[in-house]
C-alpha cells in the first residue's frame, strides 16, 4: 500500500498511560538500583570490599573468602556506599536491635523517594512496604499476628506426614520419567516439594505450581541490589503478574471461601487493605518456596560430596535434624539482608549514625570463627550448628523456619534413603542471584 496525502499517517506513539508507567518503572529502578550501580562501580575501582561483594561475578560463585576479609577488617566495615558486617555477634545484635529497622519512615525521606515508595500504583514486591519484610513495628506486628498461628512449630509438626508423602510421590515420578537417565534434581524435586506444600497451606491451586515457580524465579533477583534496567523490568513484570493473579484469586475466595489461610485473611478484610492482603499473600507464597528449594539443592550437593558423613546419617537417622542445621549454616540459602539505623546508635562498640544502611552478611556471620570452630569445614556433627543466623533473628525471624526445617529433613532423608548411590551427573549450575544461594540445575543419577 502507498500513502496518499489524505490518508492519516499512523505514528508509533506509545499510549500516554504506558509511557507514564515506563517512566515510573525507570524512576523506581534509578532509586533502588541505578544509583547503587554507579556508586558500586566507582567504589569497586577503589577497592571497596562491599562493592566487590555485590557486583563482582566471581564473588557471586564463592563469596566466603571476601566475607572473611570483611570480618578481618573489624566488626563493622564502613564502605563508601554502605556499611557491612560479617561478625556473628554484630549481625545478631543488629537484627535484634530496635535501633534498626528494615525501612525508613517515608516522612523522613526527600520528596522523590517518598513519592516512589508510597504512590498507590507502585509494584508491591517482597521488599516494598507493606510487605512484612519491609515494614517496621507496629505495622509489622499487626501483619505478623494475622498469619503466625498457622506456622507455629506445633502446627507445622502436624504437616510432617504430608511432606514425607509428597516427597515419595515426587521421587516415584522422577524415577519413572528418568528411565535410568540423569535427572535435574532441582526442577523434578527440590522446587516442587516446597511450592506444593505452601500452595496447599495458602489454598492456591497446586496445578499452578509451574507458573508460581516461573514467577518466583524471575522475580528472585528483586532481593539483590544493582540490577540492570532490563533485569529490573523483567522482575517487576513477574511481580505484577503474580499480584494481578492474586487479586483475582481473592475475588474467588470472597465468593467461595475455604478453610485455608488466604480465605481466613480475606475474611478479616476490615483489618487489611487489598494492597496489604496482596503483599502478605505474595510474600508467603514466594518465601515459601524460593528459599527451601536452595536448602534441599545445597544439602543434596553437600552430602553427595561428603560420603563419609552421609554414611553416618545412614547409620543413625536421628542425625538428620542437625545435618539440616549445618547445611543452613554452611550454605545459607539467604546470604544477606540489611538494616537501617533509625537513630544514632552503637553496635558492638562501633558508633553507627542514623540513616546508615548496614548490610548484614548472614552467610559470613555463619562462618565466624568466634562462634564456629573451623568454620570452613562442613560437619554435620557440629554441636552448635543451630546457632546459625540463616533464618535471621529478632522480629523478622523467618516465619517459615519450622516448616523449612521439616521440608529439608524429609526431602533429604527420603532422597538418600531411597537412592544410596545418588551421584552428581553433570555440572551443577548456580542461581544467578547473590542474596539467594542455591542451584538452578543439579543433574544427578538416581543410582
Ligand atoms: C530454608 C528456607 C528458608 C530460609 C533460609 C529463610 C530465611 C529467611 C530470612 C533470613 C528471613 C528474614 C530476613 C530479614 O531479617 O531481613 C525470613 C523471613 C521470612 N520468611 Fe523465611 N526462610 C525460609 C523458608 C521460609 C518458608 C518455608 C516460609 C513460608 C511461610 C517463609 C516465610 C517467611 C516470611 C513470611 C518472612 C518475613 C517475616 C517477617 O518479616 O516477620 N520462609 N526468612
Amino acid at each position: 500500500m502507498t500513502l496518499t496525502s489524505n490518508q492519516p499517517v499512523v505514528r508509533a506513539v506509545r499510549p500516554p498511560g504506558r509511557l507514564r508507567a515506563e517512566l515510573l518503572t525507570a524512576g523506581s529502578w534509578s532509586a533502588r538500583h541505578g544509583v547503587a550501580r554507579v556508586a558500586m562501580k566507582r567504589a569497586r575501582k577503589q577497592g571497596d570490599l562491599q562493592a566487590t561483594l555485590f557486583s563482582d561475578p566471581a564473588v557471586r560463585a564463592n563469596p566466603f573468602p571476601l566475607y572473611a576479609q570483611i570480618r578481618e577488617r573489624g566488626p563493622v566495615l564502613k564502605g563508601s556506599f554502605l556499611a557491612a558486617t560479617a561478625s556473628h555477634a554484630v549481625a545478631g545484635a543488629t537484627l535484634r536491635s530496635d535501633a534498626f529497622g528494615v525501612v525508613a519512615d517515608p516522612s523522613t525521606l526527600p520528596a522523590l523517594p517518598r513519592w516512589l515508595m508510597t504512590r498507590p500504583d507502585r509494584t508491591i514486591g517482597p521488599v516494598t512496604p507493606p510487605s512484612m519484610l519491609a515494614v517496621n513495628p507496629p505495622d509489622h506486628t499487626r501483619y505478623r499476628r494475622l498469619v503466625s498461628k498457622v506456622f507455629t512449630p506445633r502446627a507445622m509438626a502436624a504437616m510432617r506426614g504430608r511432606v514425607g508423602e509428597l516427597a515419595d510421590d515426587l521421587l516415584d515420578r522422577a524415577e519413572r520419567e528418568s528411565r535410568g537417565e540423569p535427572v535435574d534434581l532441582v526442577s523434578r524435586y527440590a522446587s516442587l516439594l516446597p511450592v506444593t506444600i505452601i500452595a496447599e497451606i495458602l489454598g492456591v491451586p497446586t496445578e499452578m505450581r509451574s507458573q508460581f515457580i516461573a514467577w518466583g524465579s524471575t522475580a528472585a533477583p528483586v532481593l539483590d541490589i544493582g540490577l540492570t534496567y532490563r533485569e529490573f523490568r523483567r522482575v517487576d513484570r513477574a511481580i505484577r503478574e503474580l499480584n494481578e493473579w492474586m487479586s483475582g484469586h481473592f475475588a474467588r475466595l470472597r465468593r467461595e471461601p475455604g478453610d485455608d489461610l488466604l480465605s481466613q485473611l480475606v475474611r478479616v478484610e476490615n483489618e487489611l487493605t487489598e494492597t496489604e492482603l496482596q503483599a502478605i499473600a505474595g510474600l508467603l507464597l514466594a518465601a515459601g518456596f524460593e528459599t527451601t528449594v536452595n536448602l534441599i539443592g545445597n544439602g543434596a550437593e553437600l552430602l553427595m560430596q561428603n560420603e563419609d558423613q552421609l554414611a553416618d546419617l545412614r547409620a543413625d537417622a536421628n542425625g538428620w535434624g542437625n545435618a539440616v542445621e549445618e547445611i543452613l549454616r554452611y550454605e545459607s540459602p539467604v546470604q544477606n539482608t540489611a538494616r537501617l539505623a533509625l537513630h544514632d546508635t552503637e553496635v558492638a562498640g562501633v558508633p553507627v549514625r542514623a540513616g546508615t544502611f548496614l548490610s548484614v552478611l548472614i552467610g559470613g556471620a555463619n562462618r565466624d570463627p568466634e562462634v564456629f570452630d573451623d568454620p570452613e569445614r562442613f560437619d554435620i556433627h557440629r554441636t552448635n550448628a543451630r546457632e546459625h543466623l540463616a533464618f535471621s533473628s529478632g522480629v523478622h525471624y523467618c516465619l517459615g523456619a519450622a516448616l523449612a526445617r521439616i521440608e529439608g529433613e524429609e526431602a533429604l532423608r527420603r532422597l538418600f534413603e531411597r537412592y544410596p548411590n545418588l551421584a552428581v551427573a553433570g555440572r551443577p549450575l548456580r542461581r544467578p542471584t547473590r542474596t539467594l544461594r542455591g542451584y538452578v540445575e543439579l543433574p544427578v543419577r538416581l543410582g
